[in-house]
């Protein structure tokens, strides 16, 4: 062979090998993380003065302050959270006594009952960064995975000091990932190691790329390699096709709100971080945000382009003297644009059709104006602030706009209320499991997780309810109308059946419910429950005749029985449950007695036959 030949074979092998460690074929699937992780994490504020009353502070603030509705859900603890040395007597990790001293269990329960999800910080050598003894998780993977789903974590930060000699980097993290998988609780593992490496996205949700982030727009020169904001761009950036739905480059903690930037610059570390769909956890004291750090932190058009389902990092599509266009495809068919001025000086940015791949007429919307900016031909030229970044939203032609979900039917609330049927959750933990005969109903509930049922039709009165549960341990159920605050009617407390697989039909008072209102139950504690139901005045109050004829007449036949806004074969499967059953022998199905006749047979398929692939309302 020609030696030019050889040459050019071998450049060729070259370029396909790097493009095969470059691109992340198989990602971690461990079901969650789906869009970058959002939240608060102590450390860049704090470091390592964290203690129980102030994390608890955090978590009100993050709900009173809008940053739960915004999305960040997460509050992680970071180091030093545990106890000196760190753990008790038969090898389990314990939380500092002085600082945490309701342990970490009672502070999850808190942060859960608030909506929110705790995450917390381990290493993977002998001791984590601050030095404690016997903090690291090295030879304690299992253990330690299993303490923290005992307490409910919901995210685990894993960090790179203090290595013993002869460690392996890429086997300790799959240890912990190992561990996590089988811990028996989903928890989003978020690797710090300070680099990337082509192993991390099959084994982390998240990794770190770069070293600590500095509260400043430069930090080259750093002695430990620490990165300002415009490094910490430059570093992630090289990165881009690793990143999709449950794996993502992380360019470290967000510094917004803590004084070492200007406004401009924080700004920039918003946009670019929605721009690279990086995890955005806030590092500030939120308890004493400005209004211009909460304007960032909380512009929700810009948070969106972090979350968009499509999962895809932008990327750089041209530099020219320190003003550079970045493109990331949005999963709606249109494109966010960020206009980087690096420069110290206000610079006129334009990005061109053709560098974003569109052509034509595209309209322009500026995200942190929050303006229509109007329809533009072949480009779109913006002034772009020294260290600024503008964020645009490009569209060609009609958006595919989601279609909008449909407002569920009204459902008697004297029918069985299937619990797996419910419209709303503030919970990823909730899993739909197999209840009696065959049933499927709600479990995994966790304190502070709520259900919601929308439009339940109580008619001229309700004053009690009826549930089908198992418990191996007691729980609440507050039943609130229209929202999880909303007002209280009436508390199930739930006594234990012996165990998770034993179902009791248990029964409270309510105050009297009439009308149409969205059913909110809200749990304290673990419950598993298959069906609930209410009854009252206007129900029957027989349950054992034949001969029973429905009183109320009034409840609607929608034949939409699971509320999904349309009549089709899952109706008429949740009808066939009932099927030949007298109204007298089983009262909550009511609604499906479409002719009123007191009986569930093939006169009422037909009934809902000719209703078949309407949509109701
Ligand atoms: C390392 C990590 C930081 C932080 C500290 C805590 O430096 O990179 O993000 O967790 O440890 O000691």
């Amino acid at each position: 062979m020609k030696k030019s030949y050889l040459l050019i074979i071998l450049i060729l092998v070259g370029i396909i090998a790097t493009l095969l460690v470059n691109i992340n074929v198989r990602a971690w699937d461990n079901g969650i993380a789906k869009t970058p992780p959002m939240g608060w994490n102590s450390w860049n504020i704090f470091h390592e003065n964290i203690n129980e009353t102030q994390i608890k502070q955090i978590a009100d603030t993050m709900v009173s302050s809008g940053m739960k509705d915004a999305g960040y859900i997460y509050l992680n603890l970071d180091d030093n959270w545990m106890a000196n040395p760190a753990r008790d007597s038969n090898g389990n990790l314990i939380s500092d006594p002085t600082r945490f001293p309701s342990g970490i269990k009672a502070l999850a329960d808190y942060v859960h009952g608030k909506g929110l999800k705790l995450g917390i910080y381990g290493d993977r050598g002998a001791k984590t960064c601050a030095g404690v003894a016997q903090s690291g998780s090295k030879g304690y993977e299992d253990r330690d995975a299993k303490t923290f789903a005992s307490w409910g974590i919901d995210y685990l930060k894993y960090d790179n000091c203090n290595i013993p000699n002869g460690s392996d980097m890429k086997t300790d993290y799959q240890k912990m990932q190992t561990a996590l998988a089988n811990c028996g609780r989903p928890i989003v593992f978020s690797i710090c190691a300070w680099e990337y490496q082509s192993w991390m996205p099959s084994t982390g949700n998240l990794w770190r790329t770069t070293r600590d982030i500095l509260d400043q727009w430069d930090g080259t020169g750093n002695a430990y390699g620490f990165v300002g904001i415009i490094n910490s761009i430059d570093q992630n950036s090289k990165y881009t096709s690793s990143a999709g739905p449950g794996a993502w480059n992380d360019p470290d903690m967000l510094e917004i709100g803590n004084t070492g930037c200007t406004v401009e610059e924080y700004r920039t570390q918003m946009s670019m971080w929605c721009m690279m769909a990086s995890p955005l956890l806030s590092g500030n004291d939120i308890r004493k945000m400005s209004q211009s750090i909460k304007d960032i932190l909380l512009n929700k058009e810009v948070i969106a382009i972090d979350q968009d389902s499509l999962g895809k990092q932008g990327y750089r599509v041209k530099s020219s003297n320190g003003n550079e266009v970045w493109v990331k495809p949005l999963a709606d068919g249109t494109k966010a644009v960020a206009l980087l001025n690096r420069n110290s000086s206000t610079q006129s940015i334009t990005v061109n059709w053709s560098d974003i791949g569109i052509t034509g007429s595209a309209s322009v919307r500026d995200l942190w104006a929050k303006a229509d900016k109007g329809s533009f031909n072949g480009s779109y030229t913006a002034s772009v602030a020294s260290h600024g970044t503008v964020v645009l939203k490009i569209s060609t032609g009609p958006v595919n706009t989601p279609v909008p979900t449909p407002t569920p039917a009204e459902i008697s609330a004297f029918t069985k209320l299937e619990a797996e049927n419910y419209n709303d959750i503030n919970s990823s933990t909730i899993q739909i499991v197999d209840t009696v005969n065959g049933g499927k109903g709600v479990g995994y509930i966790e304190n502070g997780n709520y259900l919601v049922y929308k439009r339940i039709n109580f008619g001229n009165g309700s004053t009690s309810l009826k549930a089908l549960v198992a418990d191996s341990l007691t729980a609440n159920i507050d039943i609130r109308l229209n929202s999880p605050t909303g007002t209280l009617i009436g508390t199930l407390k739930v006594a234990t059946t012996g165990d998770w697989n034993t179902y009791t039909e248990q029964t409270c008072d309510i105050s009297k419910v009439t009308g149409v209102n969205d059913v909110y139950l809200m749990f304290s504690g673990a419950v598993n429950l298959d069906w609930f139901t209410f009854a009252g005045s206007n129900t029957p109050t027989s349950t054992n005749t034949s001969t029973y004829t429905p009183t109320n007449t009034s409840v609607a036949f929608t034949g939409d029985f699971n509320g999904d806004g349309v009549v089709n074969m899952a109706d008429i499967i949740i009808m066939a449950g009932s099927f030949n059953s007298v109204l007298g022998d089983n009262k909550y199905n009511l609604l499906y007695d479409a002719n009123k006749d007191g009986v569930i047979n093939m006169s009422d398929v037909m009934v809902l036959a000719l209703k078949f692939n309407t949509f109701v309302n």
